[in-house]
């Protein structure tokens, strides 16, 4: 499927109302995005485990607009008008538009609200933007009942995908793979799809403690970082190592080889932060606590022979992954010597999930 696929065809009967409900989860990358062509087409590919708990609940109640001549929508998080969200959403709503041409016919109340604390420090934009594409496509579905399941979730993570990157992997679970790949049948870059080869039982319900280092404002923000990629001396054997690590990855994620798994993982965290240390100009994301944690991990692992393992986004929040078996005792690790790493002591429990559901509304 190419992006014209995704080109609506006319619409008749427009309803007068409505309402519709998502909820969609966030998602934590093992092989990374980082860097990227207009509009919005990854530089590499990527794939993540799609998470349970972090999510963001949206609902769009829509209502025919007779002025007809630019987007009209108001905003609300946690209940409250948000409008420094607003151009974000407006340039969001630009980008879709010729896919969903019916946006200037209404009069949007956009509500939406996250499963984890507000100050955080984690970006919802992923679970924001996954929530906000399935409700427009829940509206378009209404217009177009011809419209399969299949084509709904890929232009749903499509349109997704040019709200931010990262957030056409938040649609489907539990492993989503975005970004074209010679190996990978039906990859795309301009949708994420479930991946399709074998996947080791053990990675269905792996589980990922975010533990909150920091939680204020991002020195730089992940748009800035990807544009750094552009002349970067390293892009280049960094982009192929991304696809070198999904053929790598295949038969890992096959055989559950935990040992394996760990290596890639945490190179590609590192490498993430190595591009933004190597950029110009050049940053660092982590604070000492997120070293400290590392480093914990891995004298943890080095005398428990627990495989577990962190990866890192682009901030300074570490995410400890590791196999449902021995949840107990990781939790007590993270209780009684990471927590103390944490911003105020606090974590986040979450697991691979299932993916975006649909709310009555
Ligand atoms: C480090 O998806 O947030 O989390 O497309 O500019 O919105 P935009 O970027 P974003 O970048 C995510 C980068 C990452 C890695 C990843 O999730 O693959």
């Amino acid at each position: 499927m190419t992006e014209n696929d995704f080109l609506p065809g006319n619409y008749q009967n427009l309803p007068v109302k409505g309402k519709v409900a998502w909820k969609a989860p966030s998602n934590i990358a093992l092989v990374k995005y980082w860097g990227k062509r207009p509009v919005q087409m990854p530089a590499n590919p990527s794939i993540s485990f799609t998470l349970d708990t972090c999510a963001t609940t949206t609902s769009v109640a829509f209502e025919k607009n007779n002025s007809n001549t630019g987007f009209s929508f108001d905003l609300f998080f946690e209940g409250k008008p948000k409008d420094d969200f607003k151009p974000k959403i407006q340039t969001f709503l630009e980008r879709i538009e010729k896919y969903l041409p019916f946006l200037k016919e209404y009069y949007f109340t956009i509500e939406t609200s996250n499963s984890f604390p507000h100050s955080s420090g984690i970006a919802s934009s992923a679970s924001g933007m996954a929530a906000l594409s399935l409700c427009l496509m829940d509206i378009e579905k209404q217009l177009d009942h011809a419209l399969d399941e299949a084509s709904f979730y890929a232009k749903a993570s499509h349109l997704a995908r040019l709200g931010s990157g990262s957030a056409c992997r938040s649609i489907k679970g539990s492993l989503v793979q975005w970004g074209g790949h010679n190996n990978i049948p039906n990859s795309s870059d301009v949708y994420g799809i479930e991946y399709p080869f074998e996947v080791n039982p053990v990675f269905r319900t792996y589980c990922d403690t975010i533990l909150l280092v920091h939680k204020g404002q991002k020195q730089v923000s992940s748009t800035v970082g990807h544009q750094l990629m552009h002349g970067h001396p390293y892009a280049e054997n960094r982009f192929q190592q991304a696809f070198d690590n999904l053929d790598k990855l295949k038969p890992i994620l096959a055989s559950g080889d935990l040992e394996e798994f760990i290596k890639l993982v945490e190179s590609e965290a590192l490498t993430l932060h190595a591009m933004m240390m190597t950029s110009m100009p050049y940053f660092i994301l982590m604070k000492p606590d997120t070293l400290e944690i590392i480093n914990k991990i891995w004298e943890y692992r080095e005398t428990t022979k627990i495989p577990v393992c962190f990866t890192l986004d682009a901030g300074a929040n570490v995410h400890l992954l590791y196999p449902e078996a021995e949840k107990e005792k990781v939790r007590d690790f993270i209780k009684n010597t990471l927590a103390k790493h944490c911003e105020n002591g606090q974590y986040i429990h979450d697991q691979v999930g299932q993916g975006a559901i649909k709310i009555n509304t």
